[in-house]
């Protein structure tokens, strides 16, 4: 059977997964679900991992979102059930311990903008085209996309796009915050594992601990969020690590963490 989904690791740390269903826009069947759940399992469990990358293959699409071929045939309890897996899955992704860049080549629309949504960063190819596209089928965006789409962007940008289902080009997304960078298409992949490998470098234990308190403090008001941040920094304070990076200043070299 073809892999819906393939996996590379470049650097010895960095994985890139890629959405491989080029013929249906890389839509997101149960078949590559499953997959992309088994991947994100497998690399959290990794500790030589650091850094993941998801991509789609070919360049019209990074994910066309929901396999609508597969719901047209769908009871309403299959339907709710479909969305809810797009939504547990894009949750997963969110929950990797690493920094998880979103590599968008191509269009990014419904259930695929809520997965790039779910990633820590976003690079887009300057031809992408991204959007919330749901309301246009009658439906919303049911896998985090209201409630990640304006924590990112701010409420009133992101019901301007929700409400219109509006397909924007790569250069608005960066505008809007929606993309941290874009760049052309050819460079893409380079771009992404470029600041994967400027990650990379960084005490993992202090990335998941970052990534931790800025996830968990924006869902929060200011104390309870400094709170978590003191938290979160108390558990880099016994790492080898730590210790490493002041011996590597001293020594004027750079440090080799371990995330221990
Ligand atoms: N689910 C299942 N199949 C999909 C799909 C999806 N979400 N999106 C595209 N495909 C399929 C098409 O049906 C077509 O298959 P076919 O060759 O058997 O007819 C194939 O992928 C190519 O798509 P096509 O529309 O012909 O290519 P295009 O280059 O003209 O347009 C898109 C590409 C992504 C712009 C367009 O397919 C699209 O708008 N898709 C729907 C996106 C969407 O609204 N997603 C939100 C779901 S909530």
């Amino acid at each position: 059977m073809t892999s819906l989904i393939d996996f590379d690791i470049k650097d010895d740390s960095i994985a890139v997964l890629t959405l491989n269903r080029p013929e249906a826009m890389n839509a997101l069947s149960k078949g590559l679900l499953d997959e992309l759940n088994e991947y994100v399992r497998k690399i959290n469990a990794d500790n030589s991992l650091r850094c993941t990358i998801i991509t789609g293959s070919g360049e019209k699409a990074f994910c066309a979102g929901a396999d609508l071929k597969e719901r047209k045939g769908m009871t309403e309890e299959q339907v709710i059930e479909a969305v809810h897996y797009i939504g547990s899955t894009a949750r997963n992704i969110e929950n990797m311990k690493m920094p998880v860049i979103a590599a968008i080549n191509g269009a990014a629309f419904g259930g695929g903008l809520e997965l790039a949504l779910a990633c820590d960063m976003r690079i887009a190819a300057d031809h992408a085209k991204l959007g919330l596209t749901e309301t246009s089928l009658a439906i919303i965006p049911g896998a985090g996309g209201t409630q990640r789409l304006p924590r990112l962007i701010g409420p009133g940008q992101a019901k301007r796009l929700i409400f219109t289902a509006k397909r924007i080009t790569a250069e608005e997304a960066l505008n809007l915050g929606m993309a941290e960078q874009v760049t052309s298409s050819d460079n893409l992949l380079q771009k992404a594992i470029e600041t994967a490998q400027a990650i990379i470098k960084n005490g993992p234990v202090a990335l998941r601990q970052a990534k931790t308190a800025i996830n968990q403090g924006l869902q929060t008001d200011m104390t309870t969020g400094l709170s978590i941040e003191h938290l979160c920094y108390k558990e880099t304070v016994s790492t080898d690590d730590r210790l490493e990076g002041l011996h590597a200043f001293k020594e004027k070299r750079n440090p080799v963490y371990k995330g221990k």
